[in-house]
């Protein structure tokens, strides 16, 4: 099973991965849980050059391509040898964040954007989606507040980050099988909870399946 995690900055998804892990593992999963950019030794590295602020002329179709660089490496080293064991991967983004922020945020061409991750990814899409979903403004001023990292994708326009909502949103709306919407302006443990609850559904439908 692959589960991601997506959500505009500051909504709090990253706080949800320990926990959705744990409750998983208590489930009777194995899991793996990484992070994009990242979870690579190269793809942290490029994870440094996307999110370093002195990058300030940095083109959208760089943006794209190191996005879709760093997730390819993750594909074939991490995500497709640990699905390939039964193990559950939790990942904290995926080609849908590329999709929201490049595709929707800077305004490109999504058909073109899909070619691209379909050649980084091979066409791997996740089992089940979590949106996040929270008020561009709010997730801004959240990360303003918590003296947490501070990156070049924050620092773009409001306008911007409403945009990559926007996107989420229609993502999510277009396929609602695979899309859950949680409503990210709630206290964490009521996150979590909507979380759980969503997920014993998943499961369950899962197993009457088989
Ligand atoms: P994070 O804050 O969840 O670690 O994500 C890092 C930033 O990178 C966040 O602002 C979203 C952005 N991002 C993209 O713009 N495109 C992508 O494909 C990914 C994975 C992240």
């Amino acid at each position: 099973m692959f589960i991601t995690f997506e959500g505009p900055d500051g909504s709090g998804k990253t706080l949800q991965m320990k926990p959705t892990a744990d409750f998983l593992r208590g489930q009777g999963y194995s899991v793996f849980p990484a992070r994009e950019p990242g979870g690579t030794s190269i793809g942290d590295q490029v994870r440094e050059i996307l999110m370093n602020m002195d990058n300030t002329s940095m083109l959208p179709r760089t943006e794209t391509l190191l996005f879709c660089a760093a997730r390819a490496q993750l594909v074939e080293e991490i995500i497709r040898p640990r699905l390939n064991k039964g193990e559950v991967v939790l990942l904290d983004r995926y080609a849908d964040s590329t999709l929201a922020y490049q595709g929707h945020g800077h305004e490109n061409d999504i058909a073109l954007i899909k070619k691209v991750l379909d050649f980084a990814t091979g066409g791997l899409t996740p089992d089940i989606t979590f949106l996040f979903d929270l008020d561009p403004q709010i997730g801004l001023q959240r990360r303003q507040k918590s003296n947490g990292e501070w990156n070049r994708m924050d620092a773009y326009q409001l306008e911007y980050h409403k945009r990559v909502r926007q996107g989420y949103l229609k993502m999510a709306k277009n396929d609602p099988e695979r899309w859950f919407i949680i409503d990210a302006n709630q206290s964490p443990d009521m996150v979590q909870s909507d979380l759980n609850s969503l997920l014993l559904l998943y499961l369950s439908n899962l197993s009457n399946l088989s």
